[in-house]
């Protein structure tokens, strides 16, 4: 369901010349012998998931999608990513559903916060909080406000009924609190960290009240795990693609740039990029990842990728079927001279587009282009695409040696803000 192209990487090492070192980097994940093995709970999620924790998603995300206007999902980093992405990828950046889905607990911002708390007003609400640790301050932050807004809104035990905890299942502030005020919970797992927790109740209970089918998103998680339960070079693609990046680093490109031609998968990127940043980008290592959505992004850093320093290799991540297209109209006046366009489809516009900066950023830009294509933007095609980054992330931070399920840097801004917050 995922297929790359390396045609046009200008790759100066083989990629088979890796095979061994993937081959002995793919055994100790699946035998969770490699570096930071106690957090490789997502290796084995697609057969090991909860079926009755599932069910019972699906029965509240139901109970959830007639009862309220408005679903809050309040966490941040690898506790609010994946939904969003999924969200936005598969529902469209207009989505007329029901509930809408807002986020919030994903910044300090006192505007941002004040402002959603006064659009809510008047909506029946219902608030998905969500924090393994049960201690982000973003988080609490933003809860604090949400159940006082909810008790005052409701009654202490209406509200209660529209929270939902998904948190740890025994520790943590969160778990105490959901306990208390008897809110339904679902469990993050210990062995599986946040950037990779979207396939598990963080991401799939926002993800089931925006109305998409997380049984097929499973399905694709699943189909992935099986396409990808080998070391070969040449059959599993998530491995080639995490070779591609290290042989791109070897030859001086230390950004990697995610390219989307669709502006719904904006936050995907914005997923992407926190799974590759805390996991690689540590000990002083690392490919930088970035994202660009074209061609908007051509109208801006198209100018420095064609001409700029030589610093970065970008991935397409193509989509073959869009999601909606229609027809360009045509116009008997022509006054704007668009009528060579007349009867097109605007994909195919989009494509050509694509085609044409391919074109140009690989042959006189001579920027290495790695292409990743997926068949359409389904739940069924995010989950596999979701697995598909998991394995290459992992082999991509093995192939560097180091241990891509911490993130020690993120909480050094933390120690230094809770002195002065003076916590
Ligand atoms: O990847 C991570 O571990 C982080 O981005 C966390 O997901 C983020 O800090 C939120 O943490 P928590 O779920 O404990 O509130």
């Amino acid at each position: 369901m995922i297929t790359l192209n390396t045609q046009h990487a200008f790759l100066k090492e083989e990629i088979k010349s890796y095979q061994e070192e993937v081959r002995k980097h793919h055994e100790n994940l699946m035998n969770k012998k490699g570096v930071g093995n106690d957090f490789t709970g997502w290796v084995e999620w697609p057969n090991t998931y909860d079926k009755e924790e599932f069910q019972k998603i699906q029965e509240v995300a139901n109970q959830w999608k007639t009862k309220c206007d408005v679903l809050l999902v309040c966490g941040i980093g690898g506790s609010y990513l994946g939904a969003r992405a999924a969200i936005e990828m598969m529902n469209g950046l207009f989505s007329k559903k029901q509930p809408e889905i807002l986020f919030i607990g994903n910044t300090f911002s006192s505007t941002y916060i004040k402002q959603l708390l006064d659009y809510i007003k008047d909506k029946e609400v219902c608030v998905n909080v969500i924090s393994k640790s049960g201690t982000t301050t973003e988080t609490a932050l933003a809860f604090r406000f949400l159940k006082q807004f909810m008790e005052e809104k409701y009654g202490k035990a209406e509200a209660a009924k529209r929270i939902v905890a998904t948190t740890d299942k025994a520790r943590g502030t969160l778990k105490a609190m959901a306990d208390k005020e008897g809110y339904t919970t679902f469990v993050i797992p210990d062995d599986i960290g946040g950037r990779f927790s979207v396939i598990t109740p963080v991401g799939l209970f926002p993800i089931a009240v925006a109305g998409i089918d997380i049984e097929a998103l499973m399905k694709g998680v699943q189909k992935a795990y099986q396409d990808m339960d080998t070391s070969d070079l040449d059959k599993n693609p998530a491995y080639a693609y995490a070779v591609c990046r290290r042989i791109l680093q070897n030859q001086g490109k230390d950004t990697e740039m995610l390219v989307s031609y669709e502006p719904q998968m904006a936050m995907l990127a914005e997923w992407w990029k926190q799974l590759f940043a805390e996991s690689e980008g540590k000990d002083g290592k690392g490919v930088l990842p970035c994202s660009a959505n074209f061609s908007t992004d051509l109208h801006s850093l198209g100018q420095f990728i064609q001409e700029g320093k030589k610093v970065l290799f970008e991935t397409l991540l193509l989509v073959e079927k869009p999601m909606l297209d229609l027809t360009f109209p045509k116009d008997e006046t022509d006054a704007d001279q668009m009528n060579y366009l007349a009867g097109k489809s605007v994909d195919w516009v989009n494509k050509m587009a694509c085609q044409g900066t391919l074109e140009a950023h690989v042959e006189t830009g001579k920027v290495p282009n790695l292409i990743l294509t997926m068949p359409d933007m389904s739940a069924e095609s995010f989950g596999y695409m979701c697995y598909f980054f998991f394995r290459a992330c992992a082999m991509t931070c093995y192939l560097l040696d180091i241990n891509p399920f911490n993130q020690p840097g993120v909480e050094v801004y933390k120690k230094n803000m809770f002195r002065l917050l003076g916590k």
